[in-house]
């Protein structure tokens, strides 16, 4: 059953309901190594399900290698790549890399295990559904949690000093909002996740608006600092208390409304260099790609967004590229391990048109079974 399978894998990713066109020869490329990878590896045996392309994660023989931080960050460095070969279960409700398996763990020892008290979740409106979902994720392993505190911006497309400033007089008389927010659905917010059981553990989730890598949303005068939002969130917001994990998305959907030569040239000199030199050696840093659009999902009233193009590409094309740039830039930080990231999500949210609610935006399913995955593959451990 193993030539079915990739072409199977390889119908999945290059065609399907969406919108992108990728050259055959990249797609030649990938799947004959595709298959030179799967022939070269143990035997999976897969059981499909009705729908074409589908399986489910846990069909996979044991004897591939657990999904794990350390086995996609190998992976890239043997492939400049990442591993973007997956496979959905029947209900899209869980998914896989092909070539390792997920392995499901237990968060709140994980959590405390790796001494994690606070979470950052950055980026834009998706990275507020993200970070919701991430609330539900700990609610259903038995942590009652609870929004503290929430960005009141007034207009809503600047931002809320008042937050920001969190009681200091000092700091609120120096700050100045800058530039204004495109996202109106991206309020920055706090919840706090207590655990029910008798240790009581407490988890915080913050959710930190950030639409770009260098922007001027909020900036501080008198400042040693750079005039950049970017710089007030890292060297004065978090400086006293750094997440332990933060969670980046980087915001895609927005950065292709700008030539992608912009975002080569801004995040390896603005927030990279930024990220690396405030994050303590303890704390975890991801930087996420991507999600894909779809065209045929977008609203009445969003007529102008349909099939438009973005510097000659669609979006999802665009977001492709981006990703594709991001980890280019990444590649020798995730190598010697300063930052992570974790799989192109372009790649695997192309099926999920039908999780799709307005062209950018998926319904909670995604966000939550994102967490699924992403805590499983990150709590692994060796
Ligand atoms: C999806 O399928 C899995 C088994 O493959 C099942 O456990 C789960 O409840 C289903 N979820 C939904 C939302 O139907
Ligand atoms: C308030 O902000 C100022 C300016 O950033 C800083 O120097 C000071 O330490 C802060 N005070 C407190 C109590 O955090
Ligand atoms: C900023 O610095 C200048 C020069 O050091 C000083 O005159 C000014 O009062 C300062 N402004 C604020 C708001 O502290
Ligand atoms: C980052 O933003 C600041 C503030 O707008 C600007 O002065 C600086 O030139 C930007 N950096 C790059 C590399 O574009």
């Amino acid at each position: 059953m193993k030539t079915p399978l990739i072409v199977s894998a390889c119908v999945t990713s290059s065609g399907h309901t969406r919108s992108v066109r990728r050259p055959l020869t990249t797609l030649g490329i990938a799947c004959s190594l595709g298959l030179v990878l799967f022939l070269a590896l143990p035997t999976y045996d897969v059981t499909f399900s009705d729908a074409p392309g589908v399986m489910n994660p846990s069909m996979l023989a044991p004897k591939s290698p657990v999904c794990s931080n350390e086995f996609f960050r190998k992976f890239i460095t043997e492939h400049h790549r990442y591993p973007d070969a997956i496979k959905w279960n029947a209900n899209y409700t869980d998914f896989s890399p092909l070539l390792c398996h997920v392995q499901s763990q237990n968060i709140e020892q994980c959590m405390k295990r790796k001494n994690i008290q606070r979470i950052a979740v950055y980026g834009a409106s998706q990275a507020r559904r993200y970070g919701l979902q991430l609330a539900e994720t700990l609610k259903k392993i038995g942590f009652v949690c609870n929004k503290k505190k929430e960005e009141k911006r007034k207009p809503i497309h600047r931002i809320d000093l008042d937050y920001f400033a969190a009681g200091n007089k000092t700091l609120r008389s120096l700050m100045v909002a800058g530039s204004d927010y495109i996202c109106s659905g991206c309020s920055s917010y706090q919840i706090t996740c207590t655990a029910k059981d008798i240790n009581r553990d407490v988890v915080n989730i913050e959710f930190i608006s950030t639409e770009n890598v260098n922007t001027t949303k909020l900036v501080v005068i008198n400042s040693t600092f750079p005039p950049t939002y970017e710089h007030f969130i890292f060297d004065i917001y978090l400086q006293k208390s750094f997440p332990d994990l933060n969670i980046f998305f980087v915001p895609m959907n927005h950065i292709k409304r700008q030539p992608i030569e912009r975002f080569v040239r801004e995040f390896p000199v603005t927030l990279l260099p930024l990220v690396k030199k405030v994050k303590p050696p303890t704390s975890d840093f991801f930087f996420i790609p991507g999600t894909s659009e779809f065209e045929e999902r977008r609203k009445a009233h969003a007529t102008d967004y349909k099939n438009r193009l973005w510097y000659g590409l669609l979006a999802t094309d665009a977001i492709r590229k981006l990703n594709v740039e991001l980890l280019s830039i990444l590649e020798s930080d995730i190598i010697n391990g300063k930052v992570s990231s974790f799989l192109d999500l372009a790649e695997i949210t192309a099926s999920l048109s039908h999780l799709c609610q307005d062209g950018s935006h998926f319904d909670d399913q995604w966000y939550f079974t994102f967490w699924k995955v992403f805590l499983n593959v990150y709590c692994h451990e060796g």
